[in-house]
C-alpha cells in the first residue's frame, strides 16, 4: 500500500483550483491508500498573518477540507503545527539545501517580485519545509496542481540526498500525482492562468461563495470581442473559460459551446450563465456542508485531536530513525 499525502496553506478560503487540482484526487485515493492530509499553517506564516487571521484560517480550512469530501476516519487528516517532528526534521534538511539550489526556485522568484520588503528566510527554505512535509510519512504519492512541480522535484532531490549522504534507502523518492496523469492547473476568470488565492479580485471562485457572488464573478470574467469569423484562433481569457468549463460542466455543454466558437456564432454572455449555473450546482452541496460544520466545534475538536494523534505516531517515528542514522546518540 502506498503512502499518499497532500496539503493546502491555511491562507484563505479554498477555490475551485485547490478542489480540482489536489482535493478531488485525494478524495479518490483516501480509501485504497495510506493518506495524510494536512493544513499547512507554518508555511502561511510567510506572509504574516495577525494571530487572529492566522487561526481563523486555519480553522476554515480544516471545515472545507471535511466538506469537500475528506473522510478524517480514513485518511489522517491534521494541522502541520500539531506534529512537531516536522519542524525537525525542517532543520535537519535545512543543512543539506543550498542557498543556490533554493534561489532558482520558480515561486521564490516570483515571491520577490511580489512581496520585495519581506524576502524571508521562511520563503527561501520553502522548498525544505514542504519536502519535510512529505517525506517524514515517506510519501511516495502527492496529488498536486501544476504549480508545485518544481517543489516535489525539490523535495525528492532532498530525499535522495539524505540517502546518498547516509548510505541508506530510507526515504521513498515522492512524486506529484493526478489521476489524469498529467497535472492540471484550474484558470482565473480575470484572464489569468491561474486561478489563486492571492491573485486579484474576482480571480477566483471559492467553495463557500453564494450563487449570487459566483454569478456576478463569472459574468464579469474576462473574454474578448468574440470570434469575427469561423475558426478563429482563441485568445487566452476565453481558452481559461473553456478550461473552466471542462472541470464543471458536461462533456455535452461544453462541445455545444465549442462549436459555436467554431461557427463564429457564440455568444459570451449565454455561455458565462451557463457557466455560472453549473458551478453553482457543483458548489452548492460543498457551501452547505461547510457551514453545517462551521457549526460544530465538537467535531472540529475531535478531528483534529484525533489527526495530531495519528500523525505524530507516524512522524515520531521517522524522526526516531533519521535521529538514529544521522548519528544523534543520548547521553542518558
Ligand atoms: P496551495 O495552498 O497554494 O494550494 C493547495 C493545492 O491546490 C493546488 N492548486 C491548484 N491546482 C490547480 N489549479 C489551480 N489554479 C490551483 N491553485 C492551487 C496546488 O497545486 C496545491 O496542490 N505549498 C503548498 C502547500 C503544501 C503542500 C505540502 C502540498 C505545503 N506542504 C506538501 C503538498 C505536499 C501550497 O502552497 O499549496
Amino acid at each position: 500500500m502506498e503512502t499518499v499525502l497532500s496539503g493546502i496553506r491555511s491562507t484563505g478560503n479554498l477555490h475551485l483550483g485547490n478542489y480540482f487540482g489536489a482535493i478531488r484526487n485525494f478524495i479518490k485515493m483516501q480509501h485504497e491508500h495510506n493518506c495524510y492530509f494536512f493544513i499547512a499553517d507554518y508555511h502561511s506564516l510567510t506572509t504574516h498573518p495577525t494571530p487572529e487571521d492566522f487561526h481563523r484560517n486555519v480553522r476554515q480550512v480544516l471545515v472545507e477540507y471535511l466538506a469537500a469530501g475528506i473522510d478524517p476516519e480514513q485518511a489522517t487528516l491534521y494541522v502541520q503545527s500539531d506534529v512537531p517532528e516536522i519542524a525537525e526534521l525542517y532543520l535537519l534538511l535545512n543543512m543539506n539545501a543550498y542557498k543556490g539550489e533554493l534561489e532558482r526556485c520558480t515561486s521564490f522568484k516570483e515571491k520577490v517580485r511580489k512581496q520585495p520588503d519581506n524576502v524571508n528566510a521562511g520563503l527561501l527554505t520553502y522548498p525544505v519545509l514542504m519536502a519535510a512535509d512529505i517525506i517524514i510519512h515517506k510519501a511516495s504519492k502527492v496529488p498536486v496542481g501544476k504549480d508545485q512541480e518544481q517543489h516535489l522535484e525539490m523535495a525528492r532531490t532532498f530525499a535522495n540526498r539524505f540517502n546518498r549522504m547516509y548510505r541508506v534507502d530510507y526515504f521513498p523518492p515522492p512524486y506529484a500525482f493526478n489521476f489524469e496523469n498529467k497535472l492540471i492547473k484550474i484558470p482565473g476568470l480575470d484572464g489569468s492562468t491561474k486561478m489563486g488565492k492571492s491573485e486579484s479580485e474576482g480571480n477566483a471562485v471559492f467553495l463557500a461563495d453564494d450563487p449570487k457572488s459566483i454569478r456576478k464573478k463569472v459574468m464579469r470574467a474576462t473574454t474578448d470581442s468574440g470570434p469575427q469569423k469561423p475558426g478563429e484562433k482563441m485568445s487566452q481569457p476565453v481558452e481559461n473559460l473553456f478550461n473552466l468549463m471542462k472541470a464543471v460542466c458536461s462533456k455535452d455543454t461544453v462541445d455545444y459551446f465549442l462549436q459555436e466558437y467554431k461557427n463564429a456564432t457564440i455568444r459570451y454572455g449565454d455561455m458565462k450563465k451557463q457557466l455560472a449555473e453549473d458551478i453553482i450546482s457543483f458548489t452548492t452541496p460543498l457551501r452547505e456542508k461547510i457551514l453545517e460544520i462551521d457549526a460544530d466545534n465538537e467535531y472540529l475538536s475531535k478531528v483534529a485531536r484525533m489527526g495530531a494523534e495519528k500523525a505524530r505516531e507516524s512522524a515520531g517515528k521517522t524522526i526516531r530513525e533519521v535521529r538514529e542514522i544521522i548519528g544523534f546518540r543520548s547521553f542518558y
